[in-house]
């Protein structure tokens, strides 16, 4: 059986469609950077998350046929050196869909109504009593909506948004005309998007021209009172910059999932009351994570088996 390479432990669900086709070596926890390419010597195909990085000193192994992230992003990966050895990669798009998208607006109804803030106000024992004057939020429904990246996340923001009455803008890569249609939103320049939404919500990939899409320029057009939530990737903003935003209070508030370089943090944002900080957990429902290894499992299977695989990025 040919061998394969599980870089740390995943749900049981997608090791069992592994165990009678490959032989599994799985690593307990996680690799450094090196020791990837060392442990998968002699495999044929490597089960990986986004913290694992897969260059060439990875792609280079003998025998190796195929890389399966158990993730959407594939940033962690050198895509075209793949390409160049014909290696294949693979993704778990769809699955995690409806679990980031509700993370996202989690974060925008936490940095919104201000709620890290107000538990650890209560939990302090500062709460004295209703008080008319205390943690004033912003309010959500009939607000503007923007949504930098309208891929399937972002459009999912947008629906869960309906029931919000709010109105979606977007700037995308591409035009999105179906979902004009479905969600009334409106492809707008990236400066529009930045000066006119109440809530600006990022699902980009991390791509070279999406690397700090969202900068000095780009927060100093966004109003006092708007909420920016990432949930995509950290690199996508400038985190000094939006330490500075946030720090001056130009903005309202930050709801980050992700950080540049996670996952240290910027110590700026560990000061901040209008920061909403949580450790990259958009996908992690017990059914997502589950579907996500299945689909992992199945796309590493089907390039072992010489079929096609259903999730191929390169
Ligand atoms: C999560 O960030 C993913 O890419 O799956």
């Amino acid at each position: 059986m040919p061998r394969v390479l599980v870089t740390r432990p995943i749900p049981e669900a997608g090791l069992a469609l592994l165990f009678p086709h490959v032989t599994v070596e799985m690593s307990p926890g996680p690799l450094q950077p090196g020791e990837i390419a060392r442990r998968g010597e002699g495999c044929a195909g490597i089960l990986c998350q986004l913290t694992d990085k897969i260059g060439a000193d990875v792609l280079d192994l003998p025998g190796l046929r195929v890389v399966a992230t158990m993730s959407v992003g594939t940033d962690h990966i050198d895509l075209a050196a793949a390409r160049k050895r014909f290696v294949t990669v693979t993704n778990t798009p769809g699955c995690l869909t409806e679990a980031t998208a509700e993370l996202a607006f989690a974060l925008i109804l936490a940095t919104a109504r201000r709620l890290g803030e107000a538990e650890r106000f209560l939990r302090a024992g500062r709460f004295k009593g209703w008080d008319p004057m205390l943690l004033q939020g912003q309010t959500i429904v009939g607000k503007r909506l923007g949504i930098l990246g309208a891929g399937r996340i972002g459009q999912e923001v947008a629906r869960m948004a309906k029931g919000f009455r709010m109105e979606v803008v977007y700037h995308s890569r591409l035009a999105e005309p179906e979902f004009e249609k479905e969600c009334g939103a409106r492809a707008v320049s990236k400066d529009e998007l930045a000066a006119t939404s109440d809530v600006v919500s990022i699902h980009t990939p991390l791509t070279a021209e999406t690397k700090h899409l969202v900068d000095a320029a780009f927060l100093a057009r966004m109003k006092p009172s708007a909420i920016l939530v990432n949930t995509s990737r950290g690199p996508v903003v400038d985190e000094g910059a939006l330490v500075d935003a946030l720090r001056q209070n130009r903005i309202f508030a930050a709801g980050l999932d992700v950080f540049e370089g996670e996952p240290a943090v910027h110590p700026g944002l560990l000061e901040l009351e209008n920061a909403i900080l949580l450790p990259h957990i958009a996908s992690a429902t017990v059914d997502t994570r589950n579907r996500m290894a299945v689909m992992a499992a199945e796309n590493l299977l089907a390039v072992l088996g010489g079929r096609a695989a259903p999730n191929c990025v390169a």
